[in-house]
Order: C-alpha cells, then structure tokens, then sequence
C-alpha cells in the first residue's frame, strides 16, 4: 500500500492541512516535499485549532513520523519555535525528523523577499515575504546553506560568506541589520542546530521503508497548482512546485513509489496576492464567500480574494497532476446560494472563447468566466455525514464537477470541523488498506 500524495488543486487553502490530518490516522508517514512557512495549513479539533506552517500535518497522532522532505525550505527560526509551541500544548513531536538536504532560510532571504516586492512597487507579486523566492534562488544558484550545514560552524561561516558575497549591492540598505552581522548570524544558526540536531535525518530513507513495508505514505503538498513556478500563473507564483510531480523530487522518491493523487479544491476559489483570477468576484457575493468561509490568510491575516468554482483551471490541475480522486471542501459555504454559477468557458476580451486553460499570460490576464447555473439549496448540510444527507441540488453540484472533470469526488467537507467530512468507500479503503 500506497503512496498517496494530496495537492491543492486551486491557489492553495484548498483545506490540505485538513485532509492530511485525516488520513494520517492510518498512514505510516506524513512526507512535506516543497514549499516552507508560505504555508499556512489550519486543523480544527474539538475547540483547539492548530495552525502549521513547517510542520506535517501528522503531527498531533503522538509518535506519528512526520518528515520535511528534501525540497522544502526550512527556517530554523519558525520550525523551532513551531515545536516549541506545539510541546507547550502539549503534543508529542517526537516524530518529527527534518532532511539534512533541506535548504535554510536565512536572515538576508527574509530582506531580499521585502526589498523585491517594495521594488516593484504596483507589479508586486504579493508574497508572503517569508524569504521563499530567494532561498529556492539561492539553492539553484548553489549558494545554498542546507539544514546539515548547521552542525559544523566552520562550514557554516563559509558558506554564509559565500551566499552574502554575491549580494551585497542588494542588501547595501540593511548595511546596519543586526540580523546580517556575520558572526551573530553564525552564533545564532549553530545555536538553532544544535536545538534541532535530534530531528535532522535522512528523511529520504524513512520513506523508503516505509514504502517497501507496505505503509501508507501521505505526501503533502503546499500551495496549489496555480501557484507553480513552471505550470501556474507566472510570474504570481510561488518559487517551488506544488504539484504532484514534485513530490517524487522533493522526498526521493520514484513515480513507480505513488499510487493515488487526490487534488484538494474548494467548491469555490480563491487566491492570496496578486495575479489573475477569471472567476474572481469583486462585489457583494465575493464580500458574502470571504464572511461565510472565513476566508483571511492563516499565514499573513491577509483577506483572501474569491470567485465562483473554476472547472476550466481545475479541468488544468487534474490533467498536470495526474489526479485520480477530488476532495471538495467547504461545500457548507455555499449553502442559500442559488442559483449557484460554475465557471465552465472562459470568453476573452474580443469574444474568444476558452474551453482550456490559456497558456499564454496576456489572455489568462483578461479573460472572464463563462457559467454553468446550477441549483442552490438552503438547508443546513454541515450535518451530512453522507452523500444522502446531502440536498439533492449539493447532491447535483457534486455530479456536475464529477462529470465535467471525469474523476470521482472522494471526500466532501462540509465545515471546519475533523468530523465535519462525508467519506465515500474509496477514501475509507485508503485508511483502511493501511491498518
Ligand atoms: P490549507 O493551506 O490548504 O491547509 O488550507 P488553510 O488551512 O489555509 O485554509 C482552509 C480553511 O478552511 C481553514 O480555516 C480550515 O479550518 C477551513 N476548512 C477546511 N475544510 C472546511 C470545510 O469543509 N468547511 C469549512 N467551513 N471550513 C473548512
Ligand atoms: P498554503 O500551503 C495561498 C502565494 C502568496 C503569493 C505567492 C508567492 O497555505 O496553501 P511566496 O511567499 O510563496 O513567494 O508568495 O504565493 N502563496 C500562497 N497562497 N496559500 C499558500 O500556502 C501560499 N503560499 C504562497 O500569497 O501570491
Ligand atoms: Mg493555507
């Protein structure tokens, strides 16, 4: 049994922290393989709500091994003071191990991300302003520090050395930065190594075996589809890939070692930061989807943008990804909506019409969506523990997406809470083929 890897399927807060907890009950290992504390992914237990930025989804089932995969960027900063936190509330982090391989975000990644949004002025990207871009620009320019850099302080000196060298032009601002003096930040990173020497392993190997023992290995991925560096709405994207192919990169593993890819997507959409969004809504029902789903960021507080559900962008996502299963969250959002339009073409400026994702910049910029009008429904479904309490127009909404996308609807959420999730038999087969 299987790997398993769980993308978002939209711009990212697609519910992936959600889904990953989930199904970590059964599984063996729960693998990040890209992205950093871009991330903001929210579990929702009983009255304790849990907000992860570096740390697996898994982590709150104790002993659970929770692996930060090779492809992810790692401030020692916030994985440090993650843990801290998570022990203070008294969860067992003794699962955890991190990858030597794993690039670092250091201090000067943190200046370049603001210093490169203020620059651009009106065309920035609307970062998280974590460090991402340049950290994953440092590592392709091997200039990389790596996690297991932080356990030799001479290495450690001459490497950061190295990596500042090249931009000192850039950083010339923060000349006075206490953060930039070179041996504080070396005293400072060798002081975070040593706190997180236990957890550093080689993260690779545990997947490995996992895998050859059968186990079910979840790969959770960050951000969305839309936000990949190569197949998203670029430049409005992040630094890494979250699709599914990256999962293979950014844990080592083969594609042979995956064996299911579910996209996570909302039933409706929306998106963090700048870029284009053809199904957006910019008046009183995008004001209605932000209020009823609680829609500001968990990583920045920022307010999210929203729009009605883009099957042509999804349409996009199953294809890239591979997926063979849809989790739909947040289906309780929608309820008193009605009609409910779906986006189903796209029409650019002149009148074209877009039954596919536009590969080109200038016309994903500028087209609008083109809707389907299903049936709303006003009762109550953050209840429903099956398809069958569901309304028959949820019921329909669902047949629709199913239809369109020719892939099947595996898990439902109908609100924030760890019960608050229809399960259809394939999704209690992957648990269950796990125990
Ligand atoms: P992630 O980044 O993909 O893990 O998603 P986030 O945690 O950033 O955002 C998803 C938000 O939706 C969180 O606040 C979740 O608690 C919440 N959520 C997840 N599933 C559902 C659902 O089915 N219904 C509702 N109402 N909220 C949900
Ligand atoms: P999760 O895992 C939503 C967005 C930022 C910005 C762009 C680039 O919670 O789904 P970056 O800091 O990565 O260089 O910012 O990507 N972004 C996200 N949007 N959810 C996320 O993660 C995101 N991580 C980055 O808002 O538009
Ligand atoms: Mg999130």
């Amino acid at each position: 049994m299987p790997g398993l890897v769980l993308v978002g399927a939209q711009w990212g807060d697609e519910g992936k922290g959600k889904v990953t907890d989930l199904l970590a009950e059964t599984a063996d290992a729960v693998v990040r393989f890209q992205g950093g504390n871009n991330a903001g992914h929210t579990i929702v237990r009983g009255d304790e709500v849990y907000k992860f930025h570096l740390v697996p989804s898994g982590i709150l089932y104790p002993g659970k091994q929770c692996l930060i995969g090779n492809g992810v960027v790692v401030d020692p900063k916030v994985i440090t003071s993650e843990l801290e936190e998570l022990r203070h509330r008294g969860i067992d982090t003794s699962g955890l191990r991190i990858s030597a391989n794993a690039h670092l975000i250091m201090p000067y990644h943190l200046l370049l991300d603001h210093a490169g949004e203020t620059k651009l002025g009106k065309l920035q990207i609307g970062t998280t302003r974590r460090g991402i871009g340049p950290c994953y620009a440092d590592k392709a320019a091997r200039l990389g520090i790596r996690v297991q850099d932080l356990l030799d302080e001479k290495i450690l000196k001459q490497k950061i050395t190295a990596a500042m060298e090249p931009k000192r032009l850039s950083l010339r601002p923060y000349a006075k930065d206490p953060s930039l003096d070179l041996h504080a930040m070396t005293e400072e990173y060798r002081t975070l190594g040593h706190r997180l020497e236990p957890f550093i392993a080689d993260t690779q190997r545990i997947v490995w075996d996992a895998l050859d023992n059968d186990g079910l290995v979840l790969f959770e991925g960050a951000q969305g589809t839309l936000l990949d560096i190569d197949h998203g709405t670029y430049p409005f994207v992040t630094s890494s890939n979250p699709i599914a192919g990256a999962a293979c990169v950014g844990a080592g593993v083969g594609p042979k070692d995956i064996d299911d890819v579910w996209g996570i997507a909302k039933a409706y959409v929306t998106r963090v930061g700048a870029g284009p969004f053809p199904t957006e809504l910019e008046d009183e029902m995008g004001d209605r989807l932000r209020e009823a789903g609680g829609e500001f960021g968990t990583t920045t507080g920022r307010a999210r943008r929203c729009g009605w559900l883009d099957l042509v962008a999804l349409r996009y996502a199953v294809r890239l990804n591979g997926l063979t299963g849809l989790v739909i969250t947040k289906l309780d959002v929608l309820t008193g909506i009605d009609p409910l339009p779906v986006g189903t073409e796209y029409t650019g400026p002149e009148g074209a019409r877009f039954r596919d994702f536009p590969y080109h910049q200038s016309i994903v910029h500028k087209v609008t969506g083109s809707y389907t009008e299903l049936a709303g429904w006003h009762e109550d479904i953050t209840g429903a523990r099956s398809m069958d309490d569901l309304p028959q127009a949820a019921q329909d909404y669902l047949a629709f997406i199913e239809e369109f996308l020719g892939i099947p609807v595996v898990l439902v959420g109908v609100g924030p809470g760890r019960d608050q999730m229809i399960w259809t038999e394939a999704a209690r087969r992957v648990q269950q083929a796990a125990v």
